[in-house]
């Protein structure tokens, strides 16, 4: 059935719907834009919401449109339902856009102006976004909301898509006067919900300890889900849900919220006085203004709401749908991506050619498919103090040159791969040398250093023009099928010679203008290389960087119980084809952890898969398990990959975690489970699958036991023979027979 978006002329109510939800509001006797509902589909609505006033004190009143009369003190703003609300009449709730005007005041008021709707999405302009092939995907409709005393309207767009349950949103403001303002605040959406219990669950995380699943009542005050840093970061990604107490992996209402965008973003959530919840997604306003002259404009990020009555599984799996089909682009987001080997945890930055052959041919010899060269090709890099933004490469470290082992990998059968780290300056680096003025920093004050490196200020295109005729030399130059593009500091002293001192709290925003400008550069002029993220690992994961790069690495936490928690924690948001996941050395670098290397493997082969460590340096018992995890994923990674990932277990709550790949046709299945610590008289745990046929017979061809689909769905399976040690893991791969 076709998404609908109606107006209601009468009652002026907008009505949004697809077979899954309906969204509602309504323009009301004030002109105020009110939020009716959002949740599961309904027919017709029938004015169960038309809000009931109430005199309170000291919450302020709409003036009446007539002159001299009263106005009504049943009515105000403070606890109205709003879409989008203004600053300083009488809602003393979090606002949605604060705008400063040329005499200093920051007053906002939004009345509706008018509508309209389109067929399809229209693209927001240099922004990262989700998109639509063909018009008949999706329906927008765009109210405009004006402030009269500005003469500033803000569009407020809404895309619905026709067969999945998401609802996109973005506002643009545009300033119709010939004054200059600065936007002090400017959300990309407002969710005010009516009084309810409700949970937000968030990702924290940290470097190496990325997306842990947090859940949390919502009490009275403002929570802010948020990130300074410049970048979407490790600490917070942009993602929450919102859900009701009793909601699960399987079943209740679940609002999961994405801002595609990869810089400072803000996810506020606060319970107003009569318990209603107010939710502003967007920019965070930390450090920020924009000026907006006269006739010009502002586009925020947009944001991707996914409605599910079915739990938290079904909210990831459209989630993973949408973002791997209409978000992520070019020709690797449905490509089955390659085992790669990277030689960053075998050599760190100390390696030479011949170093490099030898893992090259050990990797050919046991069916992996790329090589990867990490850090520490380029510049004289020998270590992290050193040649960043000095994109040409070491040549004393290559006999034969960079080029040398590209051919190399090649002849071998494998395909080549490269790390950049294009934001960043080394103080030493012939760039800083020429270009000291690159690096972000504030006249007079010292520069803070991270990882001994600096950032580029790429909100100027020069500096970005820069960098982008340095990485094309190497690209038109070198035969390369993959690039890890890596961001391994945060931001700090955040001012650029570029611009006047009241344009400063651009430059965050700018930054990340600047990246998305070289992404999208690079990704068309190279349409055939596989680009991943990185930013010390995952910690600039989210949908933004999707739509340029289909894959990121997940984190530089590769132990692999750590990787239970940060793998279940990313699949909430992000599609599994997007978490690259490798196997490492034991004991792990990170946490001194000693695990098996099947428990390694079977960690690993749940995302898209690799190595990082020197295999020359594996008994011959292991190298036997790498051939055979080889060529176990090279069988089943469009299953793993492309499948539906169903969380069943989680390593947030048991000592056992388990989670399944099922295919679309519901016919192949892998079932992984894992334990953590080993028990004195162990627990023996059942797992029971989801998803599958009742009506089918499922066979496991390595035993060939046959199932029944109702008998693995509701009678379930032990996890494993009982095992008297710590970390465990298994994998079951059956197949329905009909
Ligand atoms: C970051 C990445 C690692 C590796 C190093 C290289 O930490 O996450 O995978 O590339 O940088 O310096």
């Amino acid at each position: 059935m076709a998404a609908h978006i109606t107006y209601d002329g009468q009652k002026q109510v907008f009505h949004l719907s697809n077979h899954f939800l309906s969204y509602l509001m309504q323009v009301d006797q004030h002109g105020l834009l009110q939020h009716l509902y959002f949740g599961k589909k309904i027919r017709k609505y029938h004015d169960e919401r038309s809000y009931p006033g109430l005199d309170r004190g000291f919450s302020g009143n709409v003036p009446s449109l007539n002159v001299g009369e009263q106005p009504d003190r049943t009515y105000s703003k403070d606890m109205i339902l709003q879409e989008y609300s203004g600053n300083q009449t009488g809602d003393y709730r979090e606002a949605g856009s604060i705008i400063r005007s040329d005499i200093g005041s920051v007053t906002v008021d939004w009345r509706y102006k008018g509508y309209e709707i389109i067929e399809g999405k229209p693209n927001l302009t240099k922004l990262p976004q989700s998109y639509v092939e063909s018009d008949d995907e999706a329906t927008t409709l765009n109210i405009t909301l004006e402030d009269s005393a500005l003469k500033v309207d803000a569009v407020l767009t809404y895309t619905i898509y026709t067969d999945r349950p998401v609802i996109t949103r973005s506002v643009k403001l545009m300033n119709k006067s010939s004054a200059t303002y600065y936007l002090e605040k400017i959300a990309s959406a407002q969710i005010d919900f009516p009084k309810q219990d409700m949970e937000v669950i968030s990702l924290p995380g940290a470097h190496v300890r990325e997306r842990q699943i947090e859940r949390q009542k919502i009490k009275h005050g403002t929570y802010r889900f948020e990130s300074r840093r410049g970048t979407s970061s490790h600490h917070m990604n942009p993602f929450i849900a919102l859900v009701h107490p009793d909601t699960t992996e399987f079943q209740g209402e679940a609002l999961g919220i994405q801002l595609v965008y990869s810089g400072n973003h803000l996810f506020s959530l606060s319970k107003d006085y009569i318990d209603q919840t107010r939710l502003i997604v967007g920019i965070n306003d930390y450090d920020f203004s924009w000026q907006l002259k006269g006739n010009s404009e502002f586009q925020t990020p947009e944001v991707i709401m996914v409605y599910s009555h079915e739990g938290l599984n079904d909210m990831s799996n459209t989630f993973h749908h949408l973002l791997r089909e209409r978000v992520a682009r070019g020709k690797h987001r449905f490509s089955e991506r390659p085992v790669v080997i990277n030689n960053w945890e075998a050599t760190f930055m100390d390696f030479d050619t011949g170093k490099l052959k030898s893992i090259i041919d050990k990797a050919a010899e046991v069916g992996v498919e790329m090589f990867v060269l990490d850090d520490g090709w380029f510049g004289h890099r020998d270590d992290d103090t050193s040649s960043l933004g000095d994109w040409y490469e070491y040549k004393n470290k290559f006999e034969d040159g960079l080029g040398g082992i590209a051919q190399y990998a090649h002849e071998k059968g494998l395909k080549f791969g490269l790390w950049f780290e294009p934001e960043m300056i080394s103080r030493d680096s012939d760039l800083f040398e020429q270009h000291p003025d690159y690096a972000l920093q504030v006249p007079d004050r010292e520069m803070t250093l991270s990882r001994s490196q600096y950032v580029l200020d790429f909100s100027r295109t020069e500096v970005v023009n820069n960098i982008f005729q340095q990485m094309i030399k190497i690209l038109d130059n070198i035969s390369l099928d993959y690039v890890k593009w890596d961001m391994n500091r945060h931001l700090t002293e955040v001012w650029s010679n570029a611009y006047a001192p009241m344009r400063q709290g651009e430059i965050y925003h700018r930054y990340i203008l600047g990246l998305y400008d070289l992404m999208e550069r690079l990704v068309e002029r190279y349409p055939n290389i596989l680009w991943e993220g990185c930013s010390g690992g995952g910690g600039r994961f989210d949908a933004g960087i999707l739509y340029y790069f289909p894959q990121t690495w997940t984190s530089d936490n590769t132990d692999a119980v750590a990787r239970l928690k940060i793998q279940y924690g990313t699949s909430l948001a992000y599609p599994i084809s997007s978490m690259t996941s490798h196997v490492s050395e034991s004991p792990n670098q990170q946490t001194g952890r000693s695990t098996t290397i099947d428990m390694r493997g079977d960690v690993a082969m749940s995302g898209v898969f690799g190595y990082e460590l020197n295999l020359d340096e594996l008994p011959e018992d292991e190298l036997d398990s790498v051939r055979q995890q080889i060529k176990f994923y090279k069988k089943h990674r469009k299953l793993i990959q492309f499948g539906k990932f169903v969380r069943l277990d989680s390593p947030f709550v048991h000592n056992t975690v388990s989670w399944a790949f099922i295919s679309e046709d519901q016919k192949k299945v892998l079932l992984f489970n894992f334990k953590i610590l080993s028990e004195a008289q162990p627990e023996i745990s059942v797992t029971k699958l989801k998803g599958l046929k009742s009506d089918s017979d499922y066979i496991e061809p390595a035993t060939s036991e046959i199932y029944g689909g109702d008998e693995l769905m509701n009678i379930g399976l032990y996890d494993f023979p009982v095992q008297q040690r710590d970390f465990v893991s298994s994998v079951r791969y059956f197949e329905a027979l009909q």
